[in-house]
Order: structure tokens, then C-alpha cells, then sequence
């Protein structure tokens, strides 16, 4: 059986004060809350806050990115380990912004998940096709691609796969039950293909415009196992509603 896990990826937000702010509002809101893996990944500068604030809770921290070598003379990037100094134990890969603003393609994704998983950070792949490429019928062969490339020679045991269609982040607009379903089902397939039996293991978050209002129909699909929230889990009030939708459930 699978733990579910809400995921909130604050992107471009929030700092050190308001990380502190919200983590102190939030963590009693979930004290009760035990059948939910919650995850709060801020920005670089509000780890080394988070991971104070958050200790004692429960509450697992992340990135949002990582870069893949050790160390060394990559001016601005930040490598795995000092991302487990800091305290995280998962990391983001593949985000759609990523691919789309800092040109990110399957490759570079792989190289950083192995590093990631290389020194035990947890990796949540992210994957998901653009509205054209769903116009255009192509949403299995994107998922196809994106999953395969991305997690050659990746450990099940660390590995979170997260469907976002890039037309559904932030746009206020997601998928239906049907769309959602029929992607999970096909990542579960190919996991299943690649890990055999492991692949039960492997969580896949549902992410794109989820909110307090639709997290209930979204979280009761039958291979959704938990969510990447952005917008909506920037405020501890629209965030708590969404985990409680999860963990009412169970
Ligand atoms: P959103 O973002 O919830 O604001 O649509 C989700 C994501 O990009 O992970």
C-alpha cells in the first residue's frame, strides 16, 4: 500500500521570514494527520529556515531543482549533497518550467535524478504534455519519452513520478478524472514494464491547478497517489484543505 503524498512546490516564492511565517502556521494544522506524506519545497535561499522550522513535525522538505556533478566550477548551481546538508530528503527534477524556460531536456533530467538518488534524496519526476502536443494526439508518445528517458538506471525506492499537463499548471484549468486516469494508468504500465513488482512502490502525484475545491474528485482516482500543489499551497489554509481531502479518504 502506497502512502499518499501532497507535495507543495512554492517555485519562485516566499522568503526566509515568510517560510518561517507559514511553517509555523501550518505544522500544527497537520499534527493529527499520520496516513499523508506531506512535503513543502521552497526556494534554495528558505531551506536552511524551512529545515529548522520543519524539524519535529513530520513534515519532509525538498527542492525544486539540483544540479548533477559533485562539485566544482558550475558558478550558481547547487549539487545533492548540499541539498542533504540542508535537510531535504526529495528533490523535483523535470518541472515543466524547467524544460520550457531553462531548456532542460531528458538527458540533463536523468543525469540530475541519478545524482539526486546517488546520495538518498527521493526524486520526484515530473513529466506531462503541452495543450499542442494533446491536440495534436501526442500525449502518450510525450509520456512515453519522458518517462522512459527519464528514469533509466533509477532506484524504485526513491522514485515519485509526477503527471502535470503543462496546460493545466497555474491556468486554473485540469484535467478531468478520465484524462488523469488514463495517464497514471499508462505511467503505471510502463513502471510495471521497467520494475516488474517494485513498481507498486512508486507513487504518481497528479499536479496542474489543483485546489481545495477539486482535490477531493482528483485525489479518489483510482492511480493517483497524491498531488503537487503549487498556487494553492502557498497559503496554509487552501493547502491543509487539500491534504485533509487525502487524508479523510483513508
Ligand atoms: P499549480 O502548479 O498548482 O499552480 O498549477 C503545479 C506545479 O507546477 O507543480
Amino acid at each position: 500500500m502506497r502512502t499518499p503524498l501532497i507535495a507543495a512546490n512554492w517555485k519562485m516564492n516566499k522568503t526566509t521570514e515568510e517560510t518561517r511565517d507559514f511553517i509555523i502556521q501550518f505544522s500544527p494544522m497537520v499534527k493529527d494527520i499520520n496516513n499523508v506524506e506531506i512535503l513543502i519545497a521552497p526556494p534554495f535561499t528558505s531551506l536552511a529556515v524551512a529545515a529548522k522550522y520543519l524539524k519535529g513535525t513530520g513534515i519532509k522538505l525538498g527542492a525544486q531543482n539540483v544540479f548533477y556533478e559533485r562539485s566544482g566550477a558550475y558558478t550558481g548551481e547547487i549539487s545533492p549533497s548540499m541539498l542533504k546538508d540542508c535537510g531535504c530528503d526529495y528533490v523535483i527534477v523535470g518541472h515543466s518550467e524547467r524544460r520550457q524556460y531553462f531548456h532542460e531536456t531528458d538527458a540533463i533530467i536523468n543525469k540530475k535524478l541519478s545524482a539526486a538518488q546517488e546520495v538518498g534524496l527521493s526524486v520526484i519526476l515530473c513529466v506531462g504534455e503541452s495543450l499542442e502536443q494533446r491536440e495534436e494526439g501526442k500525449t502518450f508518445d510525450v509520456l512515453k519519452t519522458q518517462v522512459s528517458r527519464g528514469i533509466e538506471g533509477a532506484q524504485p525506492a526513491m522514485l515519485v513520478i509526477a503527471y502535470e499537463p503543462v496546460w493545466a499548471i497555474g491556468t486554473g484549468r485540469t484535467a478531468t478524472p478520465e484524462q488523469i486516469q488514463e495517464a497514471h494508468g499508462f505511467i503505471r504500465n510502463m513502471l510495471r514494464e521497467t520494475f516488474k513488482e517494485r513498481a507498486d512502490e512508486i507513487r504518481i502525484l497528479y499536479g496542474g491547478s489543483v485546489n481545495a475545491e477539486n482535490a477531493h474528485t482528483i485525489l479518489n482516482i483510482e492511480d493517483v497517489d497524491g498531488a503537487l500543489v503549487g498556487g494553492a499551497s502557498l497559503k496554509p489554509d487552501s493547502f491543509i484543505k487539500i491534504i485533509k481531502a487525502k487524508g479523510a479518504m483513508k
